[in-house]
Parts: structure tokens; sequence; C-alpha cells
């Protein structure tokens, strides 16, 4: 079987029902082994490289290929290995509580894709159950480049405030420095399922704040009012800090700096005192929310 063709088709076959027509809501099937299409006859083509474009017109976002491409390098270079490490772990203990042999893990916001790829291979490693993993991104250079990567994973443009799925369907909701909707996400989790959201901690990558931000109100940065927001939805099960420092040579630094959304509103000037910076580490803080229905 064809990975680019064929095989990725056959998993959206066999994946149909867990969609839902964006446009209209009604359920969706895949006509002809090309297309998703719903009863309405709203069609969406399933792409050679395994992603479905659920979007009514192309969005145009500050996320764009470069930027894909230096987060998927900061990717490789092991940056964010402890964060999926702690993520596949919680989501295996779930795993195991509620003895479910079908998975399904939704990332949204899933960007290059690099995360949910990484997290399915994790709990493979530890685990026998029937995993589907599903990404969607508002950004199509971000979906292009995880489709390019991993084959087993269903990968949609779509915007997060209108999931293209039908209710109940995730077990797992990532949703990793990304912005949520926790009225969609709440749709779409099972009843038992859970939400994990990764935001920032305050000493996430504090040397480049520090540089691009110093005497201004964005030197600090608190992430309280997320964690209200996420807790006006969902019950919070567990909150975890996970701080670490990652290794940087000139190079990556180069990329870390192109990737993070941080240095969107500094100069240039700044922009290049940080690249130049005389640094072998730099400051990782993340806090894990995960979270139920109430
Ligand atoms: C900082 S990036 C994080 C990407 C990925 N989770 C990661 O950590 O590498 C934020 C992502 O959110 C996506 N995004 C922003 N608004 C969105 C929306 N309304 N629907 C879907 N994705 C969205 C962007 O395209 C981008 O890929």
């Amino acid at each position: 079987m064809n990975r680019d063709g064929t095989y990725r088709k056959t998993k959206f076959v066999q994946n149909s029902k867990i969609f839902r027509c964006p446009i209209c809501k009604e359920e969706m099937n895949v006509h002809q082994f090309k297309d998703m299409v719903c009863s309405q006859g709203h069609n969406f083509n399933i792409a050679k490289k395994g992603y479905i474009n659920f979007l009514l017109k192309a969005v145009k976002t500050d996320y764009d290929k470069d930027m894909f491409y230096s987060r998927n390098l900061i990717h490789s270079s092991g940056f964010f290995d402890p964060l999926l490490e702690s993520l596949s772990n919680s989501i295996i203990k779930r795993i195991q509580e509620k003895d479910v042999r079908k998975v399904n893990i939704l990332d949204a916001g899933c960007g290059d894709g690099s995360h949910i790829g990484q997290i399915i291979n994790k709990i493979y490693e530890k685990l026998d159950r029937d995993i589907s993993g599903f990404g969607v991104d508002i950004s199509k250079e971000g979906i292009l480049l995880a489709s390019k990567q991993y084959f087993e994973i269903l990968w949609c443009v779509a915007d997060l405030t209108n999931l293209p799925f039908a209710s109940k369907g995730f077990d797992v909701i990532l949703n990793i420095l990304s912005p949520a909707n926790y009225d969609e996400f709440y749709r779409v989790l099972e009843d038992d399922g859970i939400l994990i959201k990764v935001v920032p901690g305050k000493d996430y990558l504090k040397e480049l704040r520090n540089i691009f931000y110093e005497g201004t109100e964005k030197q600090e940065y608190s992430n309280d009012e997320v964690v209200k927001l996420f807790s006006r939805k969902f019950r919070v099960l567990d909150t975890i800090e996970l701080k670490y420092s990652h290794k940087m040579d000139k190079d990556n630094l180069a990329h870390l700096i192109a990737m993070t959304p941080l240095s969107w509103k500094a100069t240039d000037d700044k922009i290049k005192e940080a690249v130049g910076m005389d640094i072998d580490s730099i400051s990782v803080d993340f806090l894990i929310i995960i979270g139920e229905k109430g």
C-alpha cells in the first residue's frame, strides 16, 4: 500500500464517523475515496498527503513556513522532550485508570505536528492500545509539514473555534502553547475524557524576555488568567510545573528566536542583541493543566 495515497485516505474512511461538517454540522462520509462529504453536499477533498482542509477560505496568520521550519528544528534538538515525556505519562495513567482499548487523541493547535506525533509513539512504546491521533491547526503550512512527517495521524486544517468533529469523540484533547476554545473542547470531549493544556510558566525563555522587554510590563509573565479561564469550564484534576534548562548553540538560538511568538513584538535591534547573546543554555518553564468535565 502507498503510504502517501491510498493508505492515508483509508485512515479517513475508517474514522469518518468522528467528523462533522463545519458548515451545517451534519454527519460526514467519505465519497469515492477522495472527498469527505456531508448529507447537505458540503465537500472537502482528502489531499494525497493525508490531510483535509476544512476552512472555507484561506486564513493569513503570523505563523508562517519559516516559523514552523524553525519550530520543527527546535523540536528535533530535544527542547520539548521532558514535556512530551510528562504528557505521555499523564495520558498513559489515564488510559490505564479508565481501562480504555480504543483511544482517540486530538491535538488542537498542533502546529508542525511534532508533539502529538511523538506522544503517540511514546505511548505505543509502553502500552498496547488502539490509538488514533488527530491534529488540527488553522495554518496550512503547519499541517503540510506535519503530514510529511507523521503518516498515522489524521491532519486537518481547521479552526479550533469550529472543530470539524462530532460531539464526544475524543478521550484526550491536547492544547499546547496554543489558543483555546473551551466550549468546543467541552463539546468534542468524551464525558470521561481529559483536556491537557500547556502554558508557559513565568521563567519560560526568560533570557529572551529580559532582552526583548527589559523595563516594560511585558518583562514579567503570569499564567494566572489562563488557569482561571480553564477552571471555569473544566474541573482541574492536576497541575504540573515543569522546569528545566536546555542546551543551546548559536544555530539553535537563532531558530529558537524565529520559532517563538515572544519575538513578534521585539524591535529589530533587540532581536539582533538576542541572536548575539553569549549563552549555552536557555530556561524552559511549563505549566501543565489537566482537567475533566465538571
Ligand atoms: C505557538 S504555536 C504552537 C504550535 C504547537 N502546539 C507547538 O507547541 O509547537 C500556536 C499554534 O496555534 C495555531 N492556531 C492559532 N489560532 C488557531 C485557531 N483558531 N485554530 C487552530 N489553530 C490555531 C497556530 O497556527 C499555531 O500553529
